[in-house]
């Protein structure tokens, strides 16, 4: 069995990325994946300073061995005002700081969704662009709009998404 690290860029309690991302889960095939919450990384806010003064804190070490030691990731981002929730941000950069390819080319599977119609397509662009330079070796994403109007009690109520979703997660477990 592969082992797959999945997680939310999120540290809401009630994240919706986090539930896509149990139901992505629940749809693997191939690969046993373990479920991360970042509340479980807490880490303090990045500064230079303070990385000269104490070094690289735990959790962010604790985080990057996990991926080291991980056959893929999944992740799905959640949008604040059209990139990273900072709770995200601040331990990638961290992490970035410890290895350059912070997701060490590991097949990924990249979500977003948002209550609103567009789904976290601003979040979305931004991992698109950046996690390519950072290690990032996404073989699908997949993008939910409307989060509440189309996933209902832990399930992908809309056809067309589920399908859509499926197919992402074919592609990526036939990378593994
Ligand atoms: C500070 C803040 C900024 C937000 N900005 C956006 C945004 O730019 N686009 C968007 O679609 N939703 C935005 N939202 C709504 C989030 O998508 C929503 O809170 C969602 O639940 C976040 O994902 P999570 O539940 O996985 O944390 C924002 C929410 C907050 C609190």
């Amino acid at each position: 069995m592969k082992n797959i690290i999945a997680f939310a860029g999120s540290n809401s309690k009630n994240s919706i990325n986090k539930q896509l991302v149990v139901y992505s889960n629940s749809l693997l095939d191939a690969a046993d994946s373990k479920l991360l919450d970042l509340n479980d990384f807490e880490v303090p806010m990045y500064g230079i300073d303070l990385e000269n003064e104490s070094g690289i804190p735990e959790n962010a070490n604790k985080l990057n061995n996990l991926l080291a030691d991980a056959d893929g990731i999944i992740l799905s981002l959640a949008e604040h005002n059209g990139s990273y929730a900072a709770v995200f941000k601040n331990i990638f950069d961290w992490m970035s700081r410890i290895d350059k390819e912070v997701f060490k080319n590991k097949p990924m599977l990249l979500m977003t969704t948002s209550p609103g119609g567009r789904g976290g397509a601003g979040v979305l662009a931004a991992a698109k662009s950046t996690f390519p330079h950072l290690g990032g070796n996404i073989i699908a994403d997949f993008s939910l709009p409307s989060f509440y109007d189309n996933f209902k009690d832990g399930n992908l109520i809309n056809k067309e998404f589920d399908q859509q979703l499926k197919s992402a997660i074919a592609d990526f477990e036939n990378s593994l």
